[in-house]
């Protein structure tokens, strides 16, 4: 596998690719991988000729105070994992190359509406940082496909409205969480955790799982997430969020909808902020 750290070397390698009518997926990373990342550049692999990953741990996502700098980047860790799932070429820029003007003097995209709830509430300027990012990645790789995870749900969200607003010939292809053995969603934050934490926090699933049934046995919605929240806080947690939405949208069900909705948590146990969700149909 190759390692690119500029745009034109990028786009050197792409092009020779395009030239042979070869087709492009993509896996935009902030790196420190694990095997969730590996399973977004299998499918990667599953459905294009040539497979490109990206880490970038992107500064203008991260507000003030986040973890933007303690965040881990272990390029060369990531270097051998990228290769053993048969990665064809990691971009890995700085913040100069991504961001020429400099990060707080960017052109900034926005997209309305959805970022506005949930995490965008918790974070503000959060989602401008990553559609920005992401279309900035775009524009660099112009791949055919590009992979993200269902972990970050309304992220996922975000980026497929980004990609039909701006009419990108781009397909999003969304890749199952993946789990640990207790149900706690793997993520590059889990580190943070200490012993205790670790053993907690699959609670959160575990709370996703115990909405589901309650949904299921006719519970309303707003009661199963006074329920959900009391329960993460008596567990230690401090709960950002911790409620039932229509999946396509974010919105709020109406009394009695059933179908589509989804279960989204972001709870802070000590230091760490965890988010997860689970579809309840
Ligand atoms: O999900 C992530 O790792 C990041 O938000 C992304 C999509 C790479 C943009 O920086």
């Amino acid at each position: 596998m190759q390692t690119v750290h500029d745009a034109p070397a990028l786009r050197a390698a792409i092009r020779g690719w395009r030239g042979n009518g070869q087709t492009v997926g993509f896996v935009p990373t902030m790196g420190n991988l694990h095997v969730g990342h590996q399973s977004l550049i299998k499918l990667a692999r599953a459905r294009a000729d040539r497979v490109v990953a990206s880490v970038f741990v992107n500064p203008t996502q991260f507000a003030p105070g986040e973890d933007f700098e303690r965040y881990p980047r272990t390029l060369v860790p990531d270097q051998a994992a990228l290769t053993d799932e048969g990665c064809d070429l990691l971009f890995a820029p700085d913040v100069a190359t991504m961001y020429p003007f400099g990060a707080q003097h960017s052109v900034t995209l926005r997209v309305p509406q959805i970022t506005e709830v949930l995490e965008g509430a918790s974070r503000p300027g959060h989602f401008d940082g990553v559609a920005t990012v992401v279309c900035k990645l775009f524009n660099l790789v112009q791949p055919d496909l590009a992979v993200f995870g269902q972990k970050d749900f309304q992220q996922l969200k975000v980026i497929e409205r980004l990609v039909r607003d701006l009419s990108l010939p781009i397909k999003i292809l969304a890749a199952a969480t993946l789990r640990a053995d207790d149900g706690l969603a793997l993520s590059s934050r889990n580190q943070y955790l200490s012993a205790d934490e670790r053993a907690q926090a699959p609670l959160v699933h575990d709370t996703l799982l115990k909405m589901r049934e309650l949904l299921h046995k006719g519970h309303a919605w707003p009661v199963i997430e006074q329920v959900s929240s009391s329960r993460l806080r008596r567990a230690g947690f401090v709960p950002d969020y911790a409620v039932i939405r229509r999946a396509g949208d974010l919105s709020a069900p109406a009394e009695g909808e059933r179908e589509g909705l989804v279960g989204l948590i972001a709870a802070r146990l000590g230091s760490t902020r965890l988010i997860d969700n689970l579809r309840l149909d």
